[in-house]
């Protein structure tokens, strides 16, 4: 098993499992051995904040960050600041101030998976980092979040092309003047029109003007969203990115992971890491109990760990164990946790 650094790592799994805390390690060890390290999270957990001991301030920026000594930079993702820095990098000043885009790019506002796809090339894009490891929100949100670059694509395609070029045509010959909502008309559907008037009798004449120009905003940046997607060949490919879909010997868990990989799995390619987090084993073999029930006890966990163990083995080729940290501490998790990874980078 090899197991050597990519300029993309990515870190999905469900709820809980140790995604931002094995990211994080992970993001550490790296820096340790002299990699220039993003570790970006889209986690709404914030997990990484407290982590990080970043203030409110700081979500959304690249912060250099120090932890257990080793220099690395964070950003927790907030979309509003992705969309603030794509409107400065592809100088769209509108993008940052059109209402319905705003709405659009809250947390949960429909936008964040691709912002984020936006966000993670254009931070590789600068060529300040060797490797960008990104934490992703658990299971489902993840599977959006892959799910947004096929969304890009049909945002994108055909009859919206039709539309956006035409308006783009129109705007260019027209130069900067906003575009009035007869050539809207003219081109949507009966349905999408009665719908426009319904809303503009709710919410006023304001709200579709807005709506058109959102329209034309998006469109006229649509490089920026298309270069987003390019990031999708990248990340299916094998010597750009390592894929770690992470469980933990919980309950449930791993039959979890093996039905989230079977949804993501024409994303995710062959390659892939399981990384089985919270092992107890090594733990459980220097424990001696004495009395029966506790012997009972420890003969069920290893039993247990070991069926799991097995049963993972046999569907994932490529399985990466993490010991349970037996602290509280969270910085005690990342510095066990840390180790090990480096341990694994070691053996390839
Ligand atoms: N190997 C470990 N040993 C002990 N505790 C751990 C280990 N890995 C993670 N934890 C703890 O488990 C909890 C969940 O971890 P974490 O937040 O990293 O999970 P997550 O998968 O990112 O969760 P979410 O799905 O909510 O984003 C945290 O309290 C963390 O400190
Ligand atoms: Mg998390």
């Amino acid at each position: 098993m090899t197991l050597t650094s990519k300029s993309f790592e990515i870190f999905c799994g469900t709820g809980g499992v140790g995604k931002t805390t094995l990211a994080t390690a992970r993001g550490i060890a790296l820096a340790k051995a002299g990699k220039r390290v993003l570790l970006i999270t889209i986690d709404p957990a914030r997990r990484l904040k407290d982590l990080l001991g970043l203030s409110g301030d700081q979500v959304g920026e690249v912060v250099p960050v120090e932890v257990i000594g080793v220099k690395l930079h964070a950003l927790l993702m907030s979309p509003e600041k992705t969309i603030l820095r794509m409107s400065q990098k592809y100088q769209k000043p509108d993008l940052a101030t059109n209402r319905i885009v705003q709405i659009l790019s809250r947390p949960y506002g429909g936008m964040n998976e691709i912002l984020s796809l936006v966000e993670v090339q254009m931070q590789f894009e600068t060529g300040s980092y060797d490797v960008v490891v990104l934490d992703t929100p658990p299971g489902a949100h993840f599977l959006d979040f892959l799910e947004s670059l096929s969304k890009i694509r049909s945002f994108f395609d055909q009859n919206f092309m039709e539309i956006f070029s035409y308006l783009g045509q129109k705007t260019a010959q027209a130069g900067k003047k906003v575009f009035g909502r007869g050539i809207i008309n003219r081109f949507i559907s009966g349905g999408v029109r009665k719908l426009l008037s319904y809303l503009e009798a709710v919410t006023g004449g304001q709200f579709i003007d807005d709506f058109i120009q959102a329209v034309q905003i998006i469109y006229q940046s649509k490089d920026a969203f298309m270069k987003g997607l390019s990031l999708q060949d990248r990340l299916k490919s094998p010597r750009e990115c390592n894929w770690f879909l992470v469980t933990s010997v919980e309950q449930g868990k791993a039959s979890e992971a093996i039905e989230l990989r079977s949804h993501a799995g024409h994303f995710i390619h062959q390659d892939h890491f399981l990384v089985l987090n919270k092992c107890l084993a090594k733990d459980l073999e220097t424990w001696t109990p004495t009395d029966l029930k506790m012997k009972a006890v420890k003969k069920s966990l290893t039993d247990n760990e070991q069926d799991l163990k097995g049963l993972l083995r046999n569907v994932f080729p490529m399985v990466l164990e993490f010991p349970e940290v037996i602290s509280l501490s969270p910085i005690e998790h990342l510095k066990h946790l840390t180790e090990k990874w480096n341990s694994y980078a070691s053996q390839s």
